[in-house]
């Protein structure tokens, strides 16, 4: 096949249509790599589009490495809540930190460099030395995997195929790198969809093997989906006379690491009985059982929590913060226990608005 023709027809198509994203430099400039570090990082796992307020908001609040080294990891977790995948943001911070006080505020310039700071892997470190210094990386995210996986009719099942897609990725990236990476971006997000592909407008469609034998549908081939264990549990939210909820803040490493949540019972194969879970309750009171269940999908099991709800005259004597209701949009409480606390309030409607859809599930 003739490849040699597809970066320039690439290049030559996002030269007209490339998105409009607020990390992206305007045409022909490079962005500041804080920025893009920024993106990129907040861009693993999450859309375009669920990203977007996020990003904003960071950079408004911290503009730059200095800044964000200096504020403090619960301030950073809670501008992170919603967004999911929290050791992002705490990688985040850390590599911050690294940047401004190990490398004089300077961020690495190349992508083996950029490797050495935390929560920057393989693709990300690519991605922003592309985008960055248009060191010569592929850069291949979800989008761009499936716009090679086809172009080169790879059917190898996922995640075996990403050697030889990114290694033909790889052979194909020419001097303008970073307009080259988000070209590819762009192509998979609006073009070469993962369903009912817009192949008569694409670029590359006289390239493209897939096309060519009628599969590009088929293409990548998904692994097998993994069973996920289902976990059950209670969920113990607490209301003062002011309607403050209680919450505690969760151990500083695992899952959710450093968040905050409500009073919770242990995750097991069942519920427990509501005997059961007054026992695991913080303190006795009159709990009572809301009605229905809260549902969460993690990346390796599902979760389902009943939740028991109760209006306090005292606060008890108990440990964990008291949070007023106009509040919990400020502080670090995760999509998951943002959902327990709102059944368990249940006064008709979200207390406070939900803020994200993204790719994957958090
Ligand atoms: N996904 C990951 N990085 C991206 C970028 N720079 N632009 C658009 N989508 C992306």
């Amino acid at each position: 096949m003739p490849v040699s023709r597809v970066p320039a027809k690439l290049l030559a198509w996002y030269d007209v249509h490339r998105r409009t994203l607020p990390w992206r430099a305007p045409r022909g400039k490079r962005g500041d790599p804080y920025r893009i570090w920024l993106s990129e990082i907040m861009l693993q796992q999450t859309t375009v589009q669920a990203v977007g307020g996020y990003y904003r908001k960071f950079l408004e609040r911290w503009p730059d490495v200095k800044a964000l080294a200096a504020a403090r990891q619960d301030d950073v977790l809670a501008a992170w809540a919603g967004l999911g995948y929290y050791a992002r943001a705490r990688n985040l911070h850390a590599a911050a930190q690294v940047v401004a006080k190990e490398l004089g505020g300077v961020f690495p310039k190349t992508a083996e460099a950029l490797r050495a700071l935390p929560g920057v892997g393989a693709y990300t470190s690519g991605a922003i030395a592309a985008i960055a210094y248009d060191e010569r990386q592929a850069a291949m995210d979800a989008n761009a995997e499936r716009v090679i996986a086809r172009l080169y009719a790879i059917q190898t099942p996922m995640p075996k195929a990403k050697k030889e897609i990114h290694e033909r990725g790889q052979a194909l990236v020419p001097e303008r790198a970073g307009d080259f990476a988000q070209a590819l971006m762009d192509l998979g997000s609006a073009i070469c969809t993962p369903k009912l592909p817009a192949c008569k407008t694409c670029p590359l469609n006289a390239d493209c093997l897939a096309r060519k034998r009628g599969i590009q549908e088929t293409l990548p081939v998904k692994a097998p989906k993994a069973v996920r264990p289902l976990k059950r549990g209670a969920a113990f939210v607490a209301r003062d006379k002011s309607g403050a909820v209680l919450l505690l803040k969760r151990p500083d490493k695992g899952l959710l690491a450093s968040m905050l949540e409500p009073p919770l019972g242990p995750w097991e194969e069942k519920f427990p009985s509501s005997n059961a879970a007054l026992k695991q309750a913080p303190f006795a009171t009159e709990w009572k059982k809301r009605a229905g269940v809260v549902r969460h999908d993690f990346t390796h099991f599902e979760l389902e929590i009943e939740v028991y709800g109760a209006l306090l005259s005292k606060r008890p004597k108990t440990k964990g913060q008291w949070v007023a209701v106009e509040k919990l949009r400020e502080v670090a409480l995760p999509t998951v226990m943002r959902k327990i606390v709102e059944h368990g309030i249940d006064e008709g409607g979200p207390l406070f608005a939900v803020q994200t859809s993204s790719a994957r599930r958090r």
